[in-house]
C-alpha cells in the first residue's frame, strides 16, 4: 500500500511516533525515524527493521527544540532522500516548569510548534516534487483548553507559565499552522491535516517533565487509556489511506474529520501565527533565501 513512498516521522523513537513508523514500515514504506538522541533513535530504527522485515527504515537525528539542529536535520534529509511523500510531525513535549531553548524561546512552543514549522518549510519543495504528498500534524484535544486563543503579546509565556496551558496553546498552534499551510498549499498536490490521537499510554510526561498535579492526573487516568498502537491509528490513516487523498486543512479524531475549537478555526490567527513563526525561525526577511514559501501562494 505504501510501496515506493518515503515517510518521515518525527519523535519516532517512542510512543505514538514509534507505532506510526512501525505500521507504515509494515505497509511497505521507506521510513525515516527521527529523534533528538542518536542511540535511542538508531535503536528504534533497528527494532522496527527487525519487527517489520523492512530494511528501508532509517534514523535521522536532530533536535526540534534547536533551530540550527532543525536546519542541519532538514539538510541531511534532503541530501539522503530523493523524495518525501509524507511528513508526520509527531514529536511533542509537555513541561511543567518553564524552560528556554538555546534560541531563547519557551521550550514547549519551540519544540511543539517552531521546530516543526521550520522543518516543514525546509522540506516543502521536496514534498511538492513528490506529489501527491501529505503532511500530518499530531495536535491534541488539549487545544480546547486554550479558549482565548494564542496570546500573541506573550507567545514565550514570560509573564506567567503553566505547563498544561503552554501545552494546550502549542497544540492550538499545531492546528492553526495546519489551516494556514493547507491554504497556502491549495492546488499544489500536497495536503496538510491535523489530528488528536486519543489519550494514549506513552512515555509522554513520564520522564520527570511532569510533576505534582499533572503527574497525579496522568497516573489516575493511565489504566483507562489507549495503547500507542491504538493511538497511532489516525496518524497512519492520514498518512496512508486512499480515503483522505486530496483532503486538506481538516482536524481528525478516530479517523473522522471533526470541528476543532472556535479558537482553532480563527483564520486570522492562523495567518498571524505563520507570519510570526517565519520571523522567529529566520525564514522571513532579507536573509531568507532558503525560504521555500514566504509568499502568500504556494
Ligand atoms: N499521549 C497522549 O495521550 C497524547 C494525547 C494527545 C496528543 N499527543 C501528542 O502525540 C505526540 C506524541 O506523543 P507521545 O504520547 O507518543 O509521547 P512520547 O512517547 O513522549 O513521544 C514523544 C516523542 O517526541 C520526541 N521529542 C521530544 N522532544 C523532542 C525534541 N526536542 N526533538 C526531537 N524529538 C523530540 C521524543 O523523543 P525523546 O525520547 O528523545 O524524548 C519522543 O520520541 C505529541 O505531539 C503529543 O502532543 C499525545
Amino acid at each position: 500500500m505504501m510501496d515506493g513512498k518515503t515517510v518521515v516521522v518525527t519523535g519516532a523513537n517512542s510512543g505514538i511516533g514509534r507505532a506510526t513508523a512501525s505500521a507504515l514500515a509494515s505497509l511497505g514504506a521507506r521510513v525515516v525515524v527521527t529523534g533528538r538522541d542518536a542511540a535511542r533513535t538508531e535503536s528504534a530504527a533497528a527494532a522496527i527493521r527487525d519487527e517489520t522485515g523492512n530494511a528501508e527504515v532509517h534514523a535521522a537525528v536532530f533536535d526540534l527544540g534547536d533551530l540550527a539542529s532543525v536546519r542541519e536535520g532538514a539538510a541531511g534529509l534532503l541530501d539522503r532522500f530523493d523524495r518525501i511523500d509524507v511528513l508526520v510531525n509527531n514529536a511533542g513535549v509537555v513541561l511543567t516548569t518553564r524552560r528556554e531553548t538555546v534560541d531563547g524561546f519557551e521550550a514547549t512552543f519551540a519544540t511543539n510548534h517552531l521546530g516543526p514549522f521550520l522543518l516543514t518549510a525546509l522540506l516543502l519543495d521536496r514534498l511538492r516534487s513528490s506529489t501527491p504528498a501529505r503532511i500530518v500534524n499530531v495536535a491534541s484535544t488539549a487545544h480546547r483548553s486554550a479558549r482565548g486563543g494564542l496570546d500573541f503579546t506573550d507567545l514565550q509565556a514570560t509573564r506567567s507559565y503553566a505547563g498544561m496551558r503552554a501545552y494546550g496553546r502549542s497544540k492550538l498552534a499545531n492546528i492553526l499552522f495546519t489551516t494556514e499551510l493547507a491554504r497556502r498549499l491549495k492546488g499544489s498536490g500536497v495536503t496538510a491535516n491535523s489530528l488528536h490521537p486519543g489519550t494514549v499510554a506513552t512515555g509522554f510526561a513520564r520522564d520527570g517533565d511532569a510533576s505534582g498535579f499533572l503527574a497525579f492526573g496522568i497516573k489516575v487516568i493511565r489504566p483507562f487509556i489507549l495503547t500507542a498502537e491504538q493511538g497511532a491509528r489516525t496518524s497512519i490513516y492520514l498518512a496512508s489511506s486512499p480515503e483522505v487523498e486530496g483532503v486538506s486543512g481538516r482536524y481528525f479524531v478516530k479517523n473522522r474529520a471533526r470541528q476543532p475549537s472556535a479558537a482553532a478555526r480563527d483564520t486570522d490567527a492562523a495567518r498571524r501565527l505563520w507570519e510570526v513563526s517565519e520571523t522567529l525561525t529566520g525564514l522571513a526577511g532579507p536573509d531568507s533565501s532558503d525560504s521555500p514559501d514566504s509568499s502568500d501562494s504556494p
